[in-house]
């Protein structure tokens, strides 16, 4: 902010501050971080603390990576409204590692402090970093490589460390978004156990082509096999004539309206990362012709979640119920039209990150199955209790851990060796106690 106070008044510096701040903040929350402290010029942010959360550093990194798309637009929209200020830019710091987070002040005003290594460090990483770039350190790259991608910068001298420290830039984020896609892509212990499981997955599939529309609810604790058994039970079908389609819940997006169903209809409509408003609406427009879907009812709809200018709902005078309850009906009738050209099946992961209104549209279509060529798949942890209630075709499956047996015959294989030391052997089932992410993160 120094350059941009030379050049202006202080009271238009103070509110372009103002509105920075805002964004910070704001995309610190949006992937429930926390603002811990607010500095001349910049934020520190946690994220895991005070309050454990599941993928702490991609959350910080996703953060990180609003923050620099947002302050791009906010440039862009200061540039179009006065002009002649210099570009904005960040620079992000990020280390993972634990901290002493405490409360100053009285109980009014809870605030907290996190002190120590692993917050100097953060800073540290934030000073390397040029303008409008993310740093981290290798501690925070181990733990999300594969899901950015990033170019390593070596090892860079840092001020009150004795070794130099290992540093990498965030290029951006991959294709991949769950632990479970980067295990995939760097090859996957052999399946063990889960036949019964796998058949009856199959056997649903069977009678969802005859249409008789079939729903299963995947239940296990994580890391217990819900992604596993999905996929090899998609390896199983992959030959078949049918649409398979992938949503997923993440940890950070249960604010976020209508996620997976997004996520289903990017897939659907083959949607990339990379297209244009316009190429969207191409493309969903194509897709409807093919499904004849009417489109006058959906394509507002469609445009509408898929964050595409002038989707054309607003001209369509509705409550906001009737705005909702269109929406289900438009999530309906794609899935039912689309299966009439070939069966189905759709799989929505991680329940238990699910929205509400994402978890009415699956209620809401789970209903309307009975009839028609499609195989729902869900899964979710048990903290998760869904309400589907009792259906003929809803089908229950519940994952346990694996047996002694089954965990050996996983530790031959990630060791390569069946001649493994008894108390080695032991040591492991202890520790995994039967849960295949376990054992593997053991070995
Ligand atoms: N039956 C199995 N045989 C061999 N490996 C397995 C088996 N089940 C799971 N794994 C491996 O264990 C790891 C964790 O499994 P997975 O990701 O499927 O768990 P999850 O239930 O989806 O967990 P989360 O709730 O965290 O998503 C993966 O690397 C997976 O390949
Ligand atoms: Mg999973």
């Amino acid at each position: 902010f120094t350059g941009l106070s030379e050049k202006i008044d202080p009271e238009e510096v103070y509110s372009i501050m103002d509105q920075i701040y805002e964004i910070l903040i704001h995309k610190v929350h949006d992937y429930e971080g926390t603002v811990n402290e607010m500095t001349g010029d910049g934020i520190m942010a946690l994220f895991g603390a005070p309050i454990a959360l599941e993928d702490a550093p991609q959350r910080a990194i996703r953060s990180a990576y609003a923050i620099h798309r947002e302050i791009t637009r906010f440039n862009d929209k200061i540039t179009q409204e006065r002009g002649g200020l210099p570009t904005l830019k960040m620079r992000i710091g990020i280390h993972t590692g634990p901290v002493v987070v405490g409360t100053l002040g009285n109980d009014l005003r809870v605030e907290f402090k996190a002190v120590g290594d692993t917050v100097n460090l953060a800073s540290r990483m934030e000073n390397l970093a040029e303008p409008g770039a993310t740093y981290v350190s290798e501690e925070t790259f181990k733990l999300s490589e594969g899901l950015f991608r990033y170019e390593s910068l070596g090892e860079k001298k840092i001020n009150g460390k004795q070794e130099p420290v290992k540093t990498y830039r965030v290029i951006g984020p991959s294709t991949r978004r769950t632990r479970f896609d980067v295990s995939a892509e760097r090859g996957l212990t052999p399946f063990v156990g889960k036949e019964r499981e796998l058949e009856l997955l199959l056997d649903g599939f069977e009678r969802a082509k005859q249409g008789r529309g079939q729903a299963f609810s995947i239940m296990a604790e994580a890391g217990v096999g819900k992604s596993r058994l999905l996929y090899e039970f998609r390896k199983v079908v992959s030959n078949e004539d049918i649409t398979f389609l992938e949503g997923k819940c993440l940890s950070y997006s249960r604010g976020v309206a209508y996620y997976p169903i997004i996520d289903l209809l990017k897939s659907n409509f083959d949607i990339r990362e990379s297209d244009e408003d316009s190429q969207i609406r191409d493309k969903v427009k194509r897709g409807l012709r093919q499904l004849d879907v009417d489109e006058a009812f959906t394509l507002p709809c469609l445009l509408e979640l898929l964050s595409v200018k002038d989707s054309g709902i607003d001209q369509i005078a509705l409550t906001p119920e009737a705005r909702k309850n269109r929406m289900m009906e438009a999530m309906k009738r794609i899935p039912i039209k689309g299966s009439e050209i070939r069966p189905l099946i759709m799989a929505i992961e991680d329940l238990h990150w699910i929205d509400k209104s994402s978890e009415e549209v699956l209620k809401y279509l789970l209903e309307s199955i009975s009839g028609a060529r499609i195989l729902l798949i869900f899964s979710y942890r048990p903290e998760f209790v869904h309400t589907w209630g009792r259906k003929s075709y809803h089908n229950q499956v519940n994952l346990n851990r694996l047996s002694n047996h089954e965990s050996l015959i996983m530790v031959s294989h990630l060791l390569g060796t069946e001649n493994i030391a008894r108390e080695l052997e032991e040591l492991i089932l202890e520790k995994a106690e039967g849960v295949p992410f376990f054992i593997e993160e053991f070995l």
